[in-house]
């Protein structure tokens, strides 16, 4: 991506499509038991196969039910079970923080949890940013001071800033800065980074 208004991918659009995009119930893969909301669960026994276990979460304020297996990890789940490829994997080792995640109100690196860990947790991904059409503030902030370059850390990124936000809405740039560490960004875009995250507790 050249500019905010080059050909192609626009900066909006590609944050859209690593976040904006609400994944259903009825596109989750076989692995998921049941999906629309916590009442709705149920109530029978239902046998995990060997090697598995039933995890009931949310993910973006949706409730689900599904099959692990015990070696998966948290991204694997989000990303090849239920469809959230916003969060991404880089390391896949707990150094990149590319996978990072809200859990019950704290950025934490995706591929470090084990999925069956997350049973009663609350998990916010970069797709449950958005409202409809319209963009988290910190999403539009990283718009706007051309937070993504090429944009592989850029969910994570913005995952971080918004659990600073969510715990403390008038960040000094040392704290912003402090709260980004744990995502590494290949293309050095550090301070645009920072800025963004500046930006939105401004426009909060
Ligand atoms: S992919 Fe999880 S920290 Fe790098
Ligand atoms: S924008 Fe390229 S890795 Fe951060």
């Amino acid at each position: 991506m050249d500019d905010k208004k080059g050909k192609g991918v626009s900066r909006r659009d590609f944050l859209k499509r690593v976040g904006a995009g609400s994944v259903g119930a009825a596109v989750i893969s076989k692995g998921l038991l049941d999906a629309p909301g916590a009442d709705a669960y149920p109530t029978e026994a239902v046998e995990p196969a060997k090697g598995r276990s039933i995890v009931s979460l949310k993910v973006n304020g949706k409730a689900y039910r599904i099959e692990v297996q015990h070696r998966q990890t948290l991204a694997e789940v989000l990303r090849d079970e239920l469809g959230l490829t916003g969060t991404r994997i880089g390391c896949d080792r707990g150094e990149c923080g590319a996978c990072t995640v809200i859990i019950d109100g704290r950025n934490m690196y995706s591929c470090s949890q084990l999925a069956v860990w997350m049973s009663g947790k609350e998990i916010l991904t970069v797709e449950g940013l958005a409202k409809g059409d319209k963009l988290d503030p910190i999403q539009q902030a990283f718009i706007d001071h051309d937070g993504p370059q090429c944009g592989f850390c850029t969910s994570g990124q913005i995952m971080s800033g918004k659990a600073l936000l969510l715990r403390n809405p008038s960040p000094s740039e040392a704290q912003a800065r402090r709260a980004l560490s744990g995502n590494l960004c290949r293309c050095g875009n550090y301070n645009r980074e920072v800025e963004a995250v500046l930006a939105a507790a401004k426009a909060r």
